[in-house]
Order: C-alpha cells, then sequence, then structure tokens
C-alpha cells in the first residue's frame, strides 16, 4: 500500500486554504491509504514563536485535524518533534542540500523579501526538514496545496541525490496529490494572492469562525466598484471571490452569478451574502466539532501518544536503515 504523509505548520488556527489545500484530501485519503499526518512544529520554530505560544497551536491544530475528520484509527497523527528521528535524518540530508539550490527556493526568496531581519539557515534548509518528514516514512504521495509544488521537486532531488551519492535505491519519489484534477489555490479576502495568515487577520476565513464572523469578513472583502462593460475581464480581487465561491458553493450559484457579471447586473452585497452563507454551511460541521473536541484533553493526549508510538516506529527503521547506508556504523 503506498504511503501518504504530509504536515501543517502550527501558526495558529486553520483557515479555507488549509483546508481546502491540504486538510479534505487528508480526509480521504486515510480510507486507501497508509497515511501519516503531522503537525509541523519545528518548521514554525524558523519565527521564533514563545513557548506558550507554540504549544497552544500544536494543540488548535491537532484538535483542528481530528474535527476536520481525521480518524486516529485509520491515520497516523502526531507531532513532529515527537519523532527526533527526523530531526537526524535532517542532518544528514543537509549534507547533500546544496546552497544555490536553496537560495533559489521561491518561498526562501519570499520570506527574505518580508522578513529581511531573520534570515536564519532554518529557514534556508526548511526544504530539507520537509523532505525528510517525507522520507521518514517513504511517502510517495504528499496532499498539499499548489503553494507546496516546488517543496515536492526538492524533496525528488534530495532523495534522488542521496540513491546516486550511496548508489543505492533506497528512497523513493514522492509527489504531491489532489483529489481534484489541479493543485488547489484558495485565494485570500484582501484582494491579492492566496489565503494565508501572513497577509493580515481579515484575509483568512477560519474553521474556528462564527457565522457572524465570516458574514462580516466577507462583506469587507475587497472588491471594486463593478463591471462597466458586458463580457469585461474581472480585476483579480473580484475573481478571487469568484474563485472562493466555486470551492464553497454549488455550480449553479456561481454561474448565476457569473451571468449577472457578465450583462453588468450583479449587485456585489447579494452576491457576497450568498458567499458567506456557503461558507457557513461548509464550516459549520468543522467548527461545532472544534468546540466538541478542544475541551477533551484525555482524548487529545491519548491520540497523540498513540501518534507518537506509531510514528516513531517507523522513522526508527528508516533511520536505522539511513546510518547503514551511510557508513554510520558502531565499531564495538
Ligand atoms: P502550511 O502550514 O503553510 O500549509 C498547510 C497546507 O495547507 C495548504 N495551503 C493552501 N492550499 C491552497 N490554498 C491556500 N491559500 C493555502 N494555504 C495553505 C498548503 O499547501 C499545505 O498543504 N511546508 C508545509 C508544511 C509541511 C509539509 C511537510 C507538508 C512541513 N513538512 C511535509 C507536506 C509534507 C507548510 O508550510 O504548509
Amino acid at each position: 500500500m503506498e504511503t501518504v504523509v504530509s504536515g501543517i505548520r502550527s501558526t495558529g488556527k486553520l483557515h479555507l486554504g488549509n483546508y481546502y489545500g491540504a486538510l479534505s484530501n487528508f480526509v480521504k485519503m486515510q480510507n486507501e491509504y497508509n497515511c501519516f499526518f503531522f503537525i509541523a512544529d519545528l518548521h514554525s520554530l524558523t519565527t521564533h514563536p514563545t513557548p506558550q505560544d507554540l504549544q497552544a497551536t500544536v494543540r488548535n491544530v491537532v484538535v483542528e485535524y481530528l474535527a476536520a475528520g481525521i480518524d486516529p484509527e485509520k491515520s497516523t497523527i502526531y507531532v513532529q518533534s515527537d519523532v527526533p528521528e527526523v530531526a537526524e535524518l535532517y542532518l544528514y540530508m543537509n549534507m547533500n542540500a546544496y546552497m544555490g539550490e536553496l537560495e533559489r527556493s521561491t518561498s526562501f526568496k519570499d520570506k527574505v523579501r518580508s522578513n529581511p531581519d531573520n534570515v536564519n539557515a532554518g529557514l534556508l534548509t526548511y526544504p530539507v526538514l520537509m523532505a525528510c518528514d517525507i522520507l521518514i516514512h517513504h511517502g510517495t504521495k504528499v496532499p498539499v496545496g499548489k503553494d507546496q509544488e516546488q517543496h515536492l521537486e526538492m524533496t525528488r532531488t534530495f532523495a534522488n541525490r542521496f540513491n546516486h551519492l550511496y548508489n543505492t535505491a533506497y528512497f523513493q519519489e514522492a509527489f504531491a496529490f489532489s483529489y481534484s484534477e489541479k493543485l488547489v489555490k484558495v485565494p485570500g479576502l484582501s484582494g491579492q494572492g492566496k489565503m494565508g495568515k501572513s497577509n493580515g487577520e481579515a484575509d483568512c476565513i477560519y474553521l474556528s469562525d462564527s457565522p457572524e464572523v465570516i458574514r462580516k469578513k466577507i462583506m469587507r472583502a475587497v472588491s471594486d466598484a463593478g463591471p462597466t462593460a458586458p463580457n469585461q475581464t474581472k480585476p483579480e480581487a473580484v475573481q478571487n471571490l469568484f474563485d472562493l465561491m466555486k470551492v464553497v458553493s454549488t455550480a449553479d450559484t456561481l454561474t448565476h452569478f457569473d451571468d449577472l457579471y457578465n450583462s453588468c447586473a450583479i449587485r456585489y452585497g447579494d452576491f457576497k451574502k450568498q458567499l458567506a452563507e456557503d461558507m457557513v454551511l461548509a464550516t459549520e460541521p468543522v467548527r461545532s466539532r472544534i468546540l466538541e473536541i478542544e475541551k477533551d484533553d484525555a482524548y487529545i493526549q491519548k491520540v497523540l501518544k498513540m501518534g507518537a508510538e506509531k510514528a516513531q516506529a517507523s522513522a526508527q527503521k528508516t533511520i536505522k536503515e539511513v546510518r547503514e547506508i551511510m557508513g554510520l556504523k558502531r565499531l564495538y
């Protein structure tokens, strides 16, 4: 059976981008594959969260994984730092990751631009750690959003290079996976780019947002003054709202508003009201489970203990084999 590995950074609450880009695929995949889903708390350290914040956000992401429908009996859910073998593999793989290729990564360049005061080595080698998350369990399918495609390409490069260097076929290639024919990119509400916390709180609809908050955020989302000629190309902010509608509404609803836009008869107030109601409908079941699960400390602890044990068993086997391949053998 093929192995699936994927993670989400522990940077706080999960938004609709995480949900439709990754989580909804996780939920579907657990019936068909051997799945490992983890909370990437080591990756989060690149931004230096306080210890209290880090713990709270890890717990939050676990709760939201479970609320979204990941079943701890079918899948392995764990916290990345509970499996120190990942950090060990990261050390080994860093030896054959080159500065030039790491510096050229789009996500690194973006981070340098947005955060010039914190260009740390962890940021540079972020893709190596991500590759190790996948390779440690021999993952071949990785459910992620479009933004992670380049990281998957780098994962394949590191795996192939290791194989070549040690004349082995030990690591397999891993590929990004989505149930929809294309990888998903969920746009944000601020008028540009993908939904993400780095664009500000108002850019994101969180799975834990109440219906009132969702309605408020959608009504305030950036649009424009409206079309002035039939069949006009939509500006990015408006196209983004239509793309969001494509994600949460029915095809009929989308066509209805598209026709109104194309005939210059659209009223953004009605359009946004419909979008908000469809978002409330899409998120409400997850939100109500979040409210239930977050109260249940004993359940969360049980899930994570079970997950850490399963993930460690898999990781320890890989580390033993990798050490042997590399010649790290005890002489006593
Ligand atoms: P992260 O935490 O930024 O995002 C988690 C997942 O959500 C997807 N995603 C989106 N998809 C569509 N539209 C959006 N607006 C959007 N925003 C986020 C991401 O593609 C991702 O699948 N590096 C990873 C975490 C990670 C990982 C891994 C993933 C660490 N190790 C190993 C897979 C395998 C990240 O930062 O995701």
